[in-house]
């Protein structure tokens, strides 16, 4: 039986990282076709073409310079051309471009092809919450499982060992993406509860901007401490609010739950712009473009849409974190209020 064809959707710096791992493991494993297509948003790098770029060098050198990606991974500007033959779809994008590009995939779409997304965020449709594996799901008609976890891009690439939660509701599938993606160096726990995951991954990138504007207020552990516990506290209520399925304990305690929220608490990029903008009278648009080279935020958006679903079901005065990161992103509320919003925390009362 010939291998399934993989196609990457998506080439940042996360899909940077995993392009590289899955690159390697297609090639020594006959259960995959060992030539990988990834789609690259094409864009000029010193009047060269990125795809170029990629296909000569084996570098991405805008989202993840200095490493090495495995030759099989062959870039592809044109997302029709990528996803040709495709039998296992890898989503790696930012949330905000989703939408379009699976209206342009649509038509295109291998029958039994399935898919994984790492993207983390939400969006809102007509009945409320609406995951991203929910739009892929109804927008392509594929199973659509997930991927999230304690996993900064460049120490993945760097192959330092870390875990990752794989949620998918088909367990076939599940451990099909396992056997893709898992290295010696990358271990990955296979969970049913889908959503919860997906969740966890969306929701602690609010937390890190919180966790972020403490760092540029000057507080200590203690307070990062505090902002994190009480964050996991909103990101467990409200999972158990919104989400139709089961909602575990146990899953907040895989690597997407509490390992990832102090990961990004400390090292990544939502934490490190918020803590730049409460210590400069800067916009977060201005910051990530300042700062980012290309990159993406998540967390501010990830705090509107959530203000959107909490405002909607009256339910703001027991979400005083993902609130306050909400108003001091977009309303002008001042950052040195923060503390002060958790203060009279539900959690205390
Ligand atoms: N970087 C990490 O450490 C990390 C880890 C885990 C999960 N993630 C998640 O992975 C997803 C992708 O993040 P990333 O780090 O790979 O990307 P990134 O933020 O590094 O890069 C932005 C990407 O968006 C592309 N882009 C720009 N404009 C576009 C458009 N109009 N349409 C489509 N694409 C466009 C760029 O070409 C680039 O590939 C996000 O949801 C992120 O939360 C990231």
């Amino acid at each position: 039986m010939p291998g399934k064809k993989v196609c990457i959707v998506g080439s940042g710096n996360w899909g940077s990282a995993i392009a590289k791992i899955v690159g390697h493991n297609a090639k020594g494993n006959n259960r995959f076709d060992p030539v990988v297509n990834m789609w690259v948003f094409e864009e000029m790098i010193n009047g060269r073409k990125l795809t170029e770029i990629i296909n000569t060098e084996h570098e991405n050198v805008k989202y993840l310079p200095g490493h090495q990606l495995p030759k099989n991974v062959v870039a592809v500007p044109e997302i029709v051309e990528a996803m040709a033959g495709a039998d296992i779809f890898i989503f790696v994008i930012p949330h905000q471009f989703i939408g379009k590009l699976c209206d342009q995939m649509k038509p295109h779409v291998k029958a039994g092809a399935i898919g994984i997304s790492l993207i983390k965020g939400i969006d809102e449709g007509p009945e409320g919450l609406k995951l991203i594996s929910d739009i892929i799901r109804e927008k392509l008609e594929i199973e659509v499982c997930v991927l999230m976890g304690a996993n900064i891009a460049n120490e993945v690439a760097d192959e330092k060992f870390c875990e990752t939660t794989i949620g998918s509701k088909n367990m076939q599938n599940g451990h099909l993406f396992k056997e893709l993606l898992q290295t010696p160096n990358f271990r990955i726990t296979v969970v049913t509860e889908s959503d919860t995951v997906e969740l966890c991954g969306a929701l602690k990138n609010i937390v890190a901007v919180g966790a972020g504007f403490c760092d540029g207020l000057g507080f200590g552990d203690n307070t990062k401490a505090a902002v994190i516990r009480l964050g996991l506290m909103e990101m467990v209520t409200f999972t158990r609010m919104f989400c139709k399925g089961e909602v575990s304990s146990a899953t907040f305690l895989e690597s997407c739950g509490v390992a990832d929220l102090i990961t990004t608490c400390y090292g990544g990029r939502n934490r490190r712009v918020a803590e730049a903008f409460a210590k400069t009278s800067k916009s977060i648009e201005e910051l990530e473009a300042e700062m980012l080279n290309g990159q993406k935020l998540q967390g501010p958006q990830t705090s509107r849409e959530v203000f959107k679903l909490l405002k909607k079901k009256d339910m703001i005065s027991k979400f005083p974190l993902f609130v306050s990161v909400y108003q001091i992103c977009f309303e002008g509320r001042a950052v040195g209020d923060f503390i002060t919003c958790l203060q009279n925390h539900p959690e205390h009362m």
